[in-house]
């Protein structure tokens, strides 16, 4: 059945995306608008609380998300790796320290991070709570641009997803940093309510991205 639906034309396909997933989705949405003529999208870019409200009130086909909640009556299938990597600026201090660098040294410093309702936040502060220390010294920003400009300019350390910073790893403006129990191991789902039944081109899409989605950040690594 989902070979007939191949080429699919027009129709209308709603999808958020957490902020950090912005950067490959929209690499994805042209491609598969070259493919499908008259199509129309609706994409929205916003946290993880959004996107669960989102969900919660049936405004999204599907999400591209971190780790979902287990409840919720969600149904989530996972898409591919998401590391978080801990960047500075590529004259930092810790920049010259033998790695890895040890946690417990690194969390002295300040971090620039997301604000509360961000998946990036609450991973980040799971994990290192989870190894027994946190950050003392947070200076929070609404937005992942913002945080990657802010760490540039010697602000503060930062923790983001890997598949948000490569245009600054290749140009030398940021550098990771090799810390213990770094990086953060999560995963990209793609999420929609339990039940959902699918329009064809958002089934469609779907299956775009669970096949493609793997080579974009590929093809990002690789520049
Ligand atoms: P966010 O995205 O930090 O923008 O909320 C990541 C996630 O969904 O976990």
């Amino acid at each position: 059945a989902m070979k007939e639906l191949k080429g699919t034309k027009g129709g209308h396909l709603i999808v958020s995306v957490a902020t950090t997933a912005n950067y490959f989705v929209t690499q994805l949405l042209a491609e598969f608008s070259r493919q499908h003529e008259g199509i129309h999208v609706t994409l929205d870019v916003t946290n993880r609380h959004m996107l669960l409200d989102q969900l919660e009130n049936h405004e999204p086909d599907m999400v591209i998300m971190g780790e979902p909640p287990k409840s919720h009556g969600l149904q989530s299938e996972r898409l591919m790796a998401n590391p978080l990597v801990m960047i500075a600026p590529p004259n930092h201090p810790l920049t010259n320290v033998p790695p890895p660098i040890s946690l417990a040294d690194v969390m002295e410093e300040r971090f620039i991070v997301r604000e509360k309702d961000s998946g990036t936040r609450s991973a980040i502060e799971r994990h290192v709570h989870k190894h027994g220390t946190s950050c003392k010294n947070m200076l929070e920003m609404r937005s992942n641009e913002t945080i990657k400009h802010a760490v540039e300019a010697g602000l503060g350390l930062g923790i983001v997803s890997m598949h948000t910073i490569q245009p600054e790893l290749d140009s030398g403006r940021l550098v990771m940093l090799d810390v213990e129990h770094f990086p953060i191991q999560r995963h990209w789902h793609i999420v929609m309510r339990k039940g959902k039944r699918l329009s064809p081109i958002a089934q469609e899409f779907k299956r775009f991205v669970m096949q493609e989605a793997p080579r974009f950040v590929k093809n990002l690594a690789a520049r």
